[in-house]
C-alpha cells in the first residue's frame, strides 16, 4: 500500500474462536509500536469490523493499559461472516473478491499500512488472501487447539491444557467414590492435542483423539478389565471429534451454518450403555468453552506478548505476509503461505502418545 509522510499507521484485528491471551497480545503490540511511533486502530469483530460500515476503535497506551490478565478480546470476534475463509478439515474457500476489495479499499481509507491479524488457520487463511491482493499482514497464531504445524505453540492452548487437568483431577475424586466411568469431554474437532496432554497429565485410563479411529468394542472390553482391577472406575479423556472406526462418534450439529462436535462423550455413554446394559455407571462432564475463557496463565500471556513484540518488529523490518512463531523458545517469522498450508496433528511419534501407550491408557484399537 502506498503512504505518505506520516506516523505508520497499524490495524489489529481479532478473528475466529477466542482464546485467552488476546489481550495480552493487543497491549503488548501496542505499548512497543507507540514507543516506535505507530499509531494503532482496533478493528471490532473480527473481518466485520474492515468491511463496510468499519467498526473502529483507536488503541493507544492508556486504552490497552490494564488487559493483558484479562480473557476474550477487547475487540471481539467472530468465527462466522463475510471473510469465511475455511469450511473445516483443511479446505479452503477463496473469499468473494469483491469482499477482499471492500477491505483493501476501507483499510486504505483509514490509512492502515498494516494489518495485525490475530487468528488460528480459518483467519490466518483469510488474512494470506487479503495480502495476496496487496495488503501488508502480519499473523500472530491463536488456538487452544495448537494445531498450526508452522508454529511450537499457539498463545491459548496451555490455559486451556491447566483448565482439562483440573478438570480431571476434580473428577478422578468422585469417580473413585462411585466406582464410576466419567467422561471428560474437551475441544478439538481435528486434532487431539488438549485431549491427549490433559488426558495423560491427569491420569486418564482412555485417550479418544480424531488422529487415532477406535473400535468401541475394544473400549467397552478395556473397561470390563479395569472391573477386575483394585480400581475399578476409569477416566476417558475424549476430545470432541473422536472418530469410531468408520465415522465420527458424532456427525456433529448444525448450528448457525456451522457444524459443532461438542456432546459426544453423551453419544459414547449411550453407545456403551447399548453395547452393556447396566454394567457401567457412566457420566459425562463436558468443558466446553470453559477452556477458551478466562485468565491466561504465565506460559499464554508471555507468549502472547512476545508475539505481539515480534508482529510489530515484523512491520519495522518490513516483513509482510509473514507470521510470527515459536520455535525451540525464540520467536521467528515463517511465510504466511506456509502457517496456513498444514495442521499438525497427534501422530505415533509424538512423546505423550508413546508415553500413554507405554502406560497402558486405551488411545488406539
Ligand atoms: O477452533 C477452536 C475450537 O476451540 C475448536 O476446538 C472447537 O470445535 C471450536 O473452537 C468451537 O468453536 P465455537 O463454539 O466458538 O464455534
Amino acid at each position: 500500500m502506498e503512504r505518505t509522510e506520516r506516523p505508520i499507521r497499524v490495524g489489529i484485528l481479532t478473528a475466529g474462536g477466542d482464546c485467552a491471551g488476546l489481550n495480552a497480545v493487543i497491549a503488548a503490540a501496542v505499548k512497543y509500536g507507540t514507543t516506535l511511533g505507530y499509531e494503532f486502530i482496533g478493528f471490532r469483530r473480527g473481518y466485520e469490523g474492515v468491511l463496510s460500515p468499519t467498526d473502529t476503535l483507536e488503541l493507544t497506551p492508556d486504552t490497552v493499559r490494564g488487559i493483558s490478565h484479562l480473557g476474550g478480546t477487547i475487540l471481539h470476534s467472530t468465527n462466522h461472516g463475510r471473510f469465511g475463509a475455511k469450511k473445516g478439515e483443511g479446505e479452503v474457500a477463496r473469499i468473494p473478491d469483491e469482499v477482499l476489495q471492500e477491505a483493501k479499499s476501507n483499510l486504505e481509507s483509514l490509512g492502515i499500512d498494516w494489518l495485525i491479524v490475530i487468528g488460528g488457520d480459518g483467519s490466518l487463511s483469510g488474512a494470506l488472501q487479503l495480502s495476496e491482493i496487496g495488503v501488508n499482514v502480519v499473523g500472530v497464531p491463536k488456538t487452544i487447539d495448537n494445531d498450526l504445524a508452522a508454529t511450537d505453540q499457539t498463545f491459548g492452548f496451555s490455559t486451556a491444557l491447566s483448565v482439562a487437568v483440573d478438570a480431571m483431577d476434580r473428577v478422578h475424586t468422585t469417580a473413585t467414590s462411585h466406582d464410576r466411568v466419567l467422561f471428560v469431554e474437551v475441544m478439538g474437532r481435528n486434532t487431539g492435542w488438549i485431549a491427549l496432554k490433559a488426558g495423560l497429565a491427569g491420569g486418564a485410563s482412555a485417550i479418544l483423539v480424531p488422529e487415532f479411529p477406535f473400535h468401541i468394542e475394544d473400549l467397552v472390553e478395556f473397561l470390563r478389565e479395569r472391573k477386575h482391577q483394585p480400581t475399578t472406575s476409569a477416566i476417558v479423556m475424549v476430545a470432541e471429534g473422536a472418530i469410531v472406526e468408520g465415522g465420527r462418534v458424532s456427525d456433529g450439529v448444525i448450528a448457525g451454518g456451522e457444524t459443532h462436535y461438542g456432546g459426544v462423550s453423551n453419544q459414547l455413554v449411550r453407545m456403551i450403555e447399548a453395547m452393556a446394559p447396566g454394567e457401567f455407571e457412566m457420566r459425562a462432564t463436558i468443558l466446553g468453552h470453559m477452556q477458551r475463557g478466562g485468565t491466561p496463565n504465565a506460559r499464554d500471556r508471555n507468549l502472547a506478548r512476545a508475539y505481539g513484540v515480534a508482529a510489530i518488529d515484523a512491520i519495522l523490518e518490513n516483513q509482510a505476509r509473514t507470521m510470527v512463531s515459536l520455535r525451540d523458545n525464540d520467536i521467528l517469522l515463517v511465510p504466511l503461505d506456509e502457517a496456513v498450508s498444514k495442521l499438525k496433528t497427534v501422530g505415533p511419534d509424538t512423546l505423550e502418545y508413546r508415553t500413554a501407550r507405554k502406560l497402558g491408557v486405551f488411545i488406539h484399537a
